[in-house]
């Protein structure tokens, strides 16, 4: 007999989801399964937050180390006061202003949490998904749900259903997957620490930094300058976020040129991620000079790319202003040889 196909899709309508759809997820939920689903940053690869034994299947799905803790997506700020041991006022002033959206806030945990899903960290992280479809299903299935992005460790975040689906076709568990359509971020949650004395982003993300900035004056930044300390957000690993690939940033359209002249010269398979198109025969996506539309398009390029069996990635570096800063984060991670 063969073993219960390891992915399942089901598509959902994004703005206006199906009970009967939402009702059947919620119900794998509860019943301690995986359920992949979209947000507005990337494809989250859920379970209980609250069963160990659920969580234990999303480490085991991902392949992903014990080490990395995990983000409990609640519906509102007043499920997300039940995941945490203190709930200061700027949390409150950050839910009211940033949520539902793409920031997760990092907070003492609360001490019923299983230990699996923060990775035995004092601390938990939490944030509000601005989907309909997150938002549905968490509220059928009455808990906060763990989900890191529903990729295999250390590889691109999925921003399309199908991008869950063939990264977890091997998956030694079960998932279902909620097709709602593209994630339209495209790029992860900023995680922000609030344990800190000053507020610390941990992961540049899909909330601009001037936004915190805006909001609470001082932010501290420990994301993009990866080294050998002990690792205090897993995002943070020198290479993450890495098509198979190999890609390699240059520094301007020129230089691109010349590179991926010289190595097609030589029998290279090379395509080249651009920011406006370039002339000659290079295999070129073009992902434009606006960062909120470059972001967007960035990691279903990547998975795009990943399958046409290229020998290199050439990418054409985007603007140094902070605009930009997230993208050229991953990008960085991406490209970096070693872990
Ligand atoms: O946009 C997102 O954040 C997506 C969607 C699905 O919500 N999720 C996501 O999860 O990117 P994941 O597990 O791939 O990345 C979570 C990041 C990691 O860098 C992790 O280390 C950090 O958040 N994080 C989570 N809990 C933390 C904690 N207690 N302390 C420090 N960092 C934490
Ligand atoms: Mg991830």
């Amino acid at each position: 007999m063969r073993g219960m196909p390891p992915v399942r899709l089901l598509t959902v309508a994004a703005a206006d989801p199906e009970p009967v759809i939402i009702d059947e997820a919620a119900a794998v939920l509860r019943a301690g399964g995986l359920v992949a689903f979209p947000t507005e940053t990337v494809y989250g690869l859920g379970a209980n937050a609250l069963d160990a034994d659920a969580v234990a299947r999303i480490y085991r799905a991902k392949g992903r180390p014990a080490g990395n803790p995990l983000i409990a997506h609640v519906a509102d700020a007043a499920m997300a006061r039940d995941v945490v041991a203190a709930w200061p006022a700027i949390a409150e002033t950050l839910a009211q202003a940033c949520w539902p959206g793409p920031l997760t806030l990092v907070l003492p945990r609360h001490p019923e949490l299983p230990l699996a899903l923060t990775a035995g960290l004092p601390a938990v992280g939490v944030r509000v998904p601005a989907h309909p479809v997150a938002l549905a299903l968490i509220r059928a299935a009455g808990v906060p749900i763990a989900a890191p992005s529903a990729n295999p460790y250390m590889g691109v975040s999925p921003t399309r259903a199908w991008h869950v689906a063939e990264g977890l076709a091997n998956s030694p568990e079960p998932v279902l997957v909620l097709d709602g359509g593209p994630a339209e971020v495209g790029l992860e949650s900023t995680v922000l620490d609030l344990t800190r004395a000053i507020p610390t982003v941990l992961r540049l993300g899909g909330l601009p930094l001037a936004r915190l900035r805006e909001l609470l004056g001082e932010v501290a930044t420990l994301a993009g300058e990866p080294g050998d300390q002990p690792l205090p957000s897993p995002g943070l690993a020198r290479r993450h976020y890495a098509p198979r690939v190999p890609l390699r940033v240059l520094p301007s359209a020129e230089a691109l040129a010349a590179e991926a002249t010289r190595l097609m010269a030589a029998g290279q398979r090379v395509a080249a991620i651009l920011l406006t198109p370039g002339a000659g025969a290079l295999h070129q996506t073009v992902l434009g000079t606006d960062p909120t539309a470059y972001g967007a398009a960035l990691y279903a390029t990547l998975h795009a790319l990943d399958g046409q069996d290229l020998d290199l990635l050439l990418v054409e570096a985007p603007p140094a202003d902070e605009a930009w800063a997230t993208i050229h984060d991953r990008l960085k991670r991406a490209q970096a040889s070693e872990i």
